[in-house]
């Protein structure tokens, strides 16, 4: 209509990074992909997540994913079958076959340089173990990256996909704005040094006050004192 301004196309920024979510539990992602800066970035078409039911590709009538341990032992392993048919049919759904990422606490420990290495990919494969984890020559045909989140065992691995697919987006330029950029993140190149600590209104709280430097509009002093409390907090809490 003749003089109301133009509204941008929903979709039209490129997609930077597309993510192909393999699980058990696809119904687990729904709140997640639904909320916050994911969703922007979804809806500003810079991300996408699919999501895939390994048991859709189980070929009994019971469509079962899982069977008893060779050797005996508790629980269950999931079985090479449907991972292997799953894993290969979501990869040839496009051109580029991804990178794809098993979820293991058996993998390297997820740091942020795995993270940013992470983000040069345009699509991501994240394959979400449960049970007991993953019959062994799914490793051995599919050659995943294996990636833990850290040195403890959760009931599967869409908690870890999660966390994954939020830190690798962070780094998508455009999907956070200037007011949640991550260049300062802790972590973060060159120093990888722990984030200076943070405050906001009000000044004063239960007699604890907000450094005065912060309050002095001198950014050149501001900048020094973040530098020299991420040092300083860094050596404190992170001896390694
Ligand atoms: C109960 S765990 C299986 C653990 C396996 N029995 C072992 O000891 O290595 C089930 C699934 O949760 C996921 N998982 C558990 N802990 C994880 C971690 N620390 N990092 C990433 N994924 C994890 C994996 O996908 C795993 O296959």
């Amino acid at each position: 209509m003749a003089g109301l301004p133009k509204r941008k196309p929903r979709n039209e920024k490129q997609l930077a990074m597309r993510f192909d979510v393999l699980t058990l539990f696809p119904e687990v992602f729904q709140g997640f992909l639904g909320q916050s800066v994911l969703k922007r970035a979804i809806d500003a078409g810079l991300v996408d997540v699919k999501l895939y039911n390994i048991r859709d590709w189980a070929k009994d009538k019971h469509h079962s994913v899982d069977d008893r341990p060779f050797g005996g032992g508790p629980g269950m392993v999931l079985k090479v079958e449907p991972v292997v048919d799953c894993a290969e049919s979501v990869r040839r759904q496009d051109p580029d076959p991804g990178h794809l990422v098993m979820l293991t606490p058996q993998g390297r420990r997820l740091k942020q340089p795995d993270v940013e290495r992470l983000a040069e990919n345009k699509r991501i494969l994240l394959l979400c173990g449960r049970y007991e984890g993953f019959d062994e020559r799914i490793r051995e045909i599919l050659k995943p990256e294996e990636i833990s989140l850290g040195d403890f065992v959760l009931c599967g691995g869409e908690v870890a996909a999660m966390a994954i697919i939020e830190a690798v987006i962070r780094l998508v330029p455009d999907v956070l704005g200037d007011e949640d950029s991550s260049a300062s993140d802790s972590f973060s190149a060159p120093g990888r040094l722990l984030e200076f600590a943070q405050y906001t209104r009000p000044r004063e709280y239960r007699g604890l006050k907000v450094p005065e430097v912060l309050l002095s509009g001198n950014h050149q002093a501001v900048a020094q004192w973040r530098e020299e409390n991420s040092k300083e907090r860094t050596r404190r809490r992170r001896a390694d």
